[in-house]
């Protein structure tokens, strides 16, 4: 059966008008959308036109399918503004509505925490002051001369491969800054605050030095940045039962008054004698089984210690013969690692917040 084009016409614009009646008198947003999904939708008025088309005069079905899509286009228009329109009407009246309760409690801002290698170095540092230790600083850029030379590492000394450098390209840094020339690293250990404290400072000394330390390492248990501190005391007389004695107390203050702690002999070049220090281990207590943080061997490794090497003296200018020393250097983030149960080193740099959270 044929039916004529202005019949299909006057079909679309009927289902046009529907539409807008039927969005005039939607009172929600989503009344509007539902409204309209009935009759532009798959199975609604519109579709219901679409196969008149098939049977108006061929030459005029171009034309009609455009007309069709127009309606659709024209109805999903009127949807969007209508939509709007709600939409603002809502958020008018929102805002003339009752005013604001002001007697519902506040909401409480969060309060920021320390970062854990923060407090682990607070707290070592206040063990260290407590026992006469003042705080000392040094440059995170560092002549090699300072890093490794002075403190007994020459150029080629195997003892320099323990210590996998960053090296800062151009000699110029040291030149600058008004210092002898020579090679320039991220300093690979807070050791050379030993020897920029000595050379500005007559005996007897006694410094803690906090700070970042660079070395080629990246693993679940080595960040090539990591945290030091150094400690140096150079006095007439010191022993290594001072040493041990001193180091005892403070881990104690650190760690806990029960807290084990042994020295295995070591080497370092800038030390004689030398040794590691260990804290029985704080994760298993000391009963080792199936403990993945020790390794099952009870003890914790935290850092090297040892007599100042005479030649470190002699290097700084100060009498072999008349001053004796200790010095130790500690890692700062394993410290922080075995205290809060981190396993991944990483975790410490990535700046997500919901690990400070549980400090
Ligand atoms: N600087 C050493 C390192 O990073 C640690 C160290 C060992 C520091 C012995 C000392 C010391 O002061 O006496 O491996």
């Amino acid at each position: 059966m044929a039916v004529s084009a202005d019949a299909v016409r006057a079909e679309l614009e009927a289902v046009l008008e529907e539409v807008k009646a039927a969005l005039a008198a939607a009172d929600s947003p989503d009344a509007a959308r539902a409204a309209a999904a009935v009759l532009l939708g798959k199975k609604g008025a519109l579709a219901k036109v679409e196969p008149l088309l098939k049977e108006a005069p061929r030459e005029e079905r171009p034309k009609l399918g455009k007309a069709l899509n127009d309606v659709r286009r024209s109805g999903e228009a009127a949807l969007q503004s209508r939509i709007e329109a709600l939409e603002a009407a809502a958020r008018k009246a929102s805002l003339a509505g009752p005013p604001h309760d002001f007697t519902l409690p506040g909401r409480g801002h969060r309060l920021g925490s320390l970062h854990p290698v923060r407090l682990v170095e607070q707290d070592i540092l206040a063990a260290l002051s407590s026992l006469g230790f003042e705080v000392a600083d040094g440059p995170e850029v560092e002549l090699e001369k300072y890093n490794f030379e002075m403190l007994g590492f020459p150029p080629d000394h195997p003892a320099r491969d323990m210590q996998d450098s960053f090296f800062v390209a151009g000699e110029a840094a040291g030149e600058a800054a008004g210092e002898a020339t020579g090679g320039v690293v991220l300093r690979t250990h807070t050791s050379p605050v030993q020897i920029r404290e000595m050379l500005s400072h007559p005996p007897p000394v006694r410094i803690s030095c906090p700070g970042v330390v660079y070395r080629r390492d990246d693993d679940v248990t080595h960040s090539p940045m990591f945290h030091q501190i150094e400690g140096l005391l150079v006095d007439e007389g010191v022993t290594l039962a001072h040493m041990k004695g001193v180091m005892t107390l403070f881990i104690r203050r650190v760690f806990g008054a029960d807290a084990r702690v042994r020295f295995r002999p070591s080497y370092f070049p800038f030390t004689e004698p030398s040794a590691e220090v260990d804290v029985g281990c704080t994760i298993c207590g000391g009963t080792r089984v199936g403990c993945r943080v020790c390794k099952e061997s009870g003890w914790l490794e935290l850092g090297g210690c040892g007599m100042v090497h005479p030649v470190v003296f002699e290097n700084v200018g100060y009498d072999p013969e008349r001053w004796t020393g200790f010095a130790f250097g500690m890692g700062v983030d394993r410290f922080a690692m075995l205290r809060y149960g981190i396993a991944d080193i990483r975790l410490l740099y990535e700046n997500d917040v919901r690990l400070l959270r549980q400090l």
